[in-house]
């Protein structure tokens, strides 16, 4: 494993614990869920741009003119479909300026590899941050689909986002695309014998939308 400091984040804070106990637990329901898991996008979208391009910009307050910063656009935030959209969520009320794109890719439930159905990027993407966003990083397989593909758009400032994590996954994104940080609300054991993280929340995309 990529022993860079900067390639893994886990969110190290109390809140961000409390919020993923309260999303794994079996009892939480749908809408709950959905709040609960854009909270933590937040928090994730928060630790991941600290080192996004600014600007400077002259500003007046009411009392005089200062000087002060503006994000660089585009930042690009690209949930992998579906269940990124939830986290998605959370991502875009912290950077609402952001440029949304779309990947769809959902796992073949006994190959465990990604099946892609769905792509609409914008077309100045590779002009700046790309913040790929899925919650589940399980065998790794969609996560590095979608990188591939968003480095075949050019892109070279990409970021992944994920609620919770599996070794597996980790090594297998740090090795296929070790210029890729990865920023984590929780690494969990181990996968299952179906591919399911333990001890994980379940069905990330069911859960978000009621699919059980
Ligand atoms: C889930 C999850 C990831 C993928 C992770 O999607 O949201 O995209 O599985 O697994 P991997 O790391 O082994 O590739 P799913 O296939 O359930 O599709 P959905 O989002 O449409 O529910
Ligand atoms: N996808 C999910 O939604 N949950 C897992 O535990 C693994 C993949």
């Amino acid at each position: 494993m990529n022993q860079d400091k900067n390639h893994l984040t886990v969110l190290d804070h109390p809140v961000a614990a409390h919020l993923v106990t309260r999303i794994r637990d079996v009892n939480t329901t749908t809408p709950r869920f959905r709040e609960l898991v854009a909270r933590v996008g937040m928090l994730l979208a928060y630790e991941a741009t600290r080192d996004i391009p600014t600007q400077t910009v002259k500003v007046t307050t009411p009392i005089e003119e200062t000087e002060g910063f503006e994000l660089q656009l585009p930042v690009t935030v690209v949930p992998i479909l579906r269940a990124g959209l939830g986290l998605a969520e959370g991502v875009m009320q912290l950077i609402p300026q952001a440029v949304m794109g779309h990947v769809g890719m959902f796992r073949d439930e006994k190959a465990l590899t990604p099946v892609s159905y769905y792509e609409k990027l914008p077309t100045q993407i590779a002009d700046g941050p790309v913040l790929l966003i899925d919650p589940m990083l399980a065998t790794g397989g969609s996560a590095a689909a979608a990188i591939d593909l968003l480095k075949s758009r050019g892109c070279t400032d990409i970021r992944f986002l994920c609620l919770i994590s599996a070794p597996e996954g980790i090594e297998k994104l740090t090795e296929s695309h070790p210029d890729v940080p990865i920023f984590t609300a929780a690494i969990d054991q181990k996968l299952n014998e179906i591919g399911y993280i333990v001890p994980g929340l379940g069905d990330a995309g069911d859960r978000l939308y009621g699919t059980l």
